[in-house]
């Protein structure tokens, strides 16, 4: 038996496709990513393409309507066909949901050495970390964000700018303020994603008017604020009244299979004296009842945290091993040593031992949030 082109416009199942994307880019109010199809051939965006088919799975498991799901899973299974490849590891999340009811402050500033990128090391963190360890997550949370369709976003805690591009990506037409306490993040977020606006800035103390903002947003951001009642209740002061607040926050070290690798190797190679850093500051606010007690005592709501998985792909081991040592607030600690560089090849070789040579894969678990204003 022949085997037919599935994208051959003759058949009729590519336009019948595009003609069903088209009917949900205008309920969703998104771009799909697909141009027209001309000689054959579609161009399409992965980006935009990315962040579309994570607003349908979403639609889709927040509906109970029979004929709906229906639909739903006719045109999600096409949209996941076409998504496979490159962009699989997105779509493969899993995701379970859950609904929760819904201090003093202390100041920081970048010289607080957990809270410190400084020099190269924004480029260290975008180069290794950003593609295998924060764009997936990006991806999920633009999706979450974008079917709220904001019109002034404003970003927390942006660093180089990974979901600040997925942002302006699904929403192009938004207004984006994107912030960071550490001046070396700022210029090198505002070199990469043009597109925003930049500005230094402590989520603890924003340099914002009252109700400006329609969306505020915030990708692994929170962890790092010393005092998260103090952030969110800025949060909550530049909301809008019908404003939301999307943030994510790792889960346990455990559940991130390259981070528990770091650290491991890491304690093996410096027994009683490996920087605490990944145990204490990413994975230290994995508890969602937490989040929600302290966004209530900020005036927020918890109305939504969704947990889920994502398998992030990294070029080697090596790779996130070098993002971890010089990306990270754990490079201040280490590369002061004397035994700087032998440190470096041992956690390397380790990490590799444990996760194998060349392309690796991981899964990385976090929740993401909603709040608003409290009722
Ligand atoms: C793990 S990075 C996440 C960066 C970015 N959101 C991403 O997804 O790639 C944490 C960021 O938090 C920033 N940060 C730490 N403390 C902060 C504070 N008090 N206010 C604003 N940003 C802060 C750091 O400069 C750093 O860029």
């Amino acid at each position: 038996m022949a085997v037919k082109p599935v994208w051959n416009p003759s058949i009729g199942a590519a336009g019948l496709f595009l003609r069903h994307v088209a009917v949900f880019e205008a309920e969703l109010g998104l771009a799909s990513g697909f141009g027209p199809m001309e000689n054959d051939e579609c161009r399409m965006n992965p980006a935009a393409f990315e962040v579309f088919v994570n607003a349908l799975l979403i639609q889709h498991r927040r509906t109970s309507h029979a004929t709906f799901r229906a639909l739903d899973e006719l045109r999600i299974a096409g949209s996941i066909s076409s998504l496979r490849g490159r962009h699989e590891m997105a779509v493969a999340a899993t995701a379970r949901r859950r609904i929760f009811p819904g201090s003093t402050l202390r100041r920081v500033n970048a010289d607080d050495a957990n809270r410190r990128w400084t020099a190269s090391m924004p480029e260290a963190y975008e180069r290794h970390l950003v593609p295998a360890l924060f764009r997936p997550f990006a991806a999920a949370l633009a999706a979450r964000a974008a079917v709220l369709r904001p019109g002034r976003i404003l970003e927390l805690a942006a660093g180089t700018g990974a979901l600040t591009s997925a942002l302006l990506t699904a929403l192009p037409e938004a207004s984006m303020v994107a912030t960071d306490l550490n001046e070396a993040m700022v210029t090198a977020g505002s070199a990469r994603e043009p597109r925003a606006h930049w500005q230094q800035a402590d989520a603890q103390q924003l340099p914002f008017e009252d109700g400006g903002f329609d969306l505020v947003v915030c990708q692994f951001g929170v962890m790092f604020f010393p005092d998260r009642p103090a952030a969110y209740a800025e949060v909550a002061r530049v909301l809008a009244p019908q404003g939301r607040f999307v943030f994510s926050s790792w889960g346990t070290l455990a559940a991130h299979g390259f981070d528990d690798a770091f650290q491991t190797a890491l304690e093996e190679c410096l027994p009683g004296e490996a920087p605490p850093f990944l145990r204490e500051v990413p994975h230290g606010y994995t508890d969602p009842a937490l989040v929600a007690s302290d966004l209530t005592a900020a005036g927020l709501s918890l109305a939504d945290a969704e947990e889920i998985t994502l398998d992030g792909v990294a070029e080697s081991a090596a790779s996130v091993a070098t993002g971890f040592l010089n990306g990270t607030p754990v490079s201040a600690a280490l590369q002061a040593r004397p035994d700087a560089e032998t440190l470096q090849a041992a956690v390397t070789r380790k990490m590799t031992d444990r996760l194998g040579p060349g392309p690796v894969t991981a899964p990385m678990t976090a929740t993401i949030y909603t709040a608003r204003h409290q009722a």
